[in-house]
């Protein structure tokens, strides 16, 4: 339980109301009295024809996730209780049990919020790196094909004006001159909704999609007319256009970003609630990822973001069996771990990945059952979890990876006496 996050205000209008400021992890009765701290002053105020819907929970965890739940507010016990049940009866929340779809007896368990309780327009990250060719649009584009096999709804936005997501990795053309592009909407140019430039990549027979919103020449230009423009804040665009978006048409947004710390990554990183990092395991990558790492804190500061989800670097591209240099670097890699960077996934050089671009289709699309779609899987689940759209029990059961590092220095678990 944290603590120290609610501040318990009076309005003009003399309701109490409760402003929180950090986010959280609920557990049931979390939830409990965050609904009767946010929704009993409004019952008070409305009397008893108060009508307090569903739509209201998603509402209220929704704030509470990004800005912290109330702790020390004194709530009637029994009021609580009230609460508690009462989300269990809307059925907004599944709680997380070994054996699913049995309602947990009302304990501590920790749950989570489905269907974009959290993140009313999907969740929102990005595939970042500041140096080309280091696997980000792989990345991008397998993810995505993993999360529509998992049932999930993602948007993919092509970032960089060379448009590898676009044309090389889905397969699809990019926009015709003249045509409304997100280098008009983000330029300001176009002032159309964003809807209309997504275009369908495909779907999934397990209900999911992905849809792209494809890149263009005039990305190109982009970065100069959005600097030239009398913009106020330029990286906040994106962040803006897809707060346009209906909620709940997608589950996911994925971000592929050109392989510069621009104005374009910088816009990726405003409106990426999640950052993913594909790296190889080359000297130069350390280097890399120091920089990508302050710059993004300069962003959260500059720009003053909630801090983003750095959920993980995905090291893409080796060969096996690893040199002794690749376990050196790996080595170096998996130590973020203990900065709260751990490595998410293993992409290795796989022909596969080359044979799904030349059909414009994703790994977990074409070749469902590979080690490298697995992999992806893992980056899907990470995600999900993250969205509230899976139970963190999914992340916790998948195999741990085996190590990168160096062999004559086993990793800690291994190295401790048995009892
Ligand atoms: N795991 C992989 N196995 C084989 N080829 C890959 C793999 N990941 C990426 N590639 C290929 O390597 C090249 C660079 O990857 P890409 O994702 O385009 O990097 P970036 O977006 O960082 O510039 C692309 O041609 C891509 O098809
Ligand atoms: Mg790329």
């Amino acid at each position: 339980m944290r603590a120290s996050s609610l501040v318990a205000q009076l309005d003009a209008d003399g309701v109490e109301r409760f402003r929180v400021t950090k986010p959280v992890d609920f557990t049931l009765t979390q939830a409990a009295y965050a609904m009767h701290a946010v929704v009993d002053p409004d019952l008070a105020k409305l009397g008893a024809r108060a009508n307090v819907g569903k739509s209201r929970v998603p509402l209220v965890l929704r704030a509470i996730a990004r800005e912290g739940w109330p702790p020390g507010f004194r709530a009637a016990p029994d009021r609580v209780a009230y609460w508690r049940q009462w989300l269990i009866e809307q059925g907004v929340f599944t709680i997380e049990t070994p054996d699913q779809g049995v309602v947990a007896p009302m304990t501590d368990v920790n749950l989570w919020v489905p269907d974009g309780a959290l993140y009313p327009k999907g969740y929102t990250f990005a595939s970042l790196n500041q140096k080309g060719g280091v696997g980000k649009t792989a990345l991008t584009a397998g993810t995505a094909g993993a999360l529509a096999a998992r049932g999930r709804r993602v948007l993919l936005i092509d970032l960089d004006p060379q448009g590898h997501l676009t044309t090389e990795a889905l397969g699809k053309l990019e926009v015709d001159e003249g045509e409304p592009d997100i280098a008009a909407a983000l330029s300001g140019e176009y002032t159309g909704p964003l809807e209309d430039l997504i275009i369908s990549h495909s779907t999934h027979p397990s209900g999911g999609l992905i849809d792209i919103v494809p890149t263009t020449l005039n990305m190109m230009t982009v970065v100069k007319s959005m600097y030239r423009s009398r913009m106020r804040l330029p990286e906040l665009r994106l962040l803006e256009l897809l707060d346009q978006l209906p909620d709940g048409r997608y589950d996911h947004i994925g971000l592929d970003c050109p392989p510069a710390l621009d104005v374009l990554t910088d816009n990726a990183l405003a409106a990426a609630k999640g950052v993913l990092i594909p790296v190889e395991l080359a000297r130069t990558s350390l280097r890399a990822l120091r920089l990508l790492l302050s710059q993004i804190a300069v962003m959260e500061e500059e720009l003053r973001l909630e801090r983003r989800d750095l959920l993980g670097l995905v090291p893409g591209l080796f060969r096996r069996p690893l040199s002794g240099y690749d376990r050196y670097i790996g080595g170096q890699l998996e130590a973020f771990g203990t900065k709260g960077l751990p490595i998410l996934a293993h992409l290795p050089a796989a022909a596969i990945v080359k044979e799904a671009w030349m059909e414009g289709r994703t790994v977990p699309d074409k070749v469902p059952n590979s080690t490298h779609a697995a992999q992806l899987n893992r980056i899907a689940v990470r995600l999900d979890v993250k969205a509230g759209l899976a139970p963190a029990s999914d992340w916790d059961a998948l195999e741990p990876l085996p190590s990168l590092g160096p062999l004559d220095a086993p990793r800690k678990e291994e190295a401790a006496p048995h009892a």
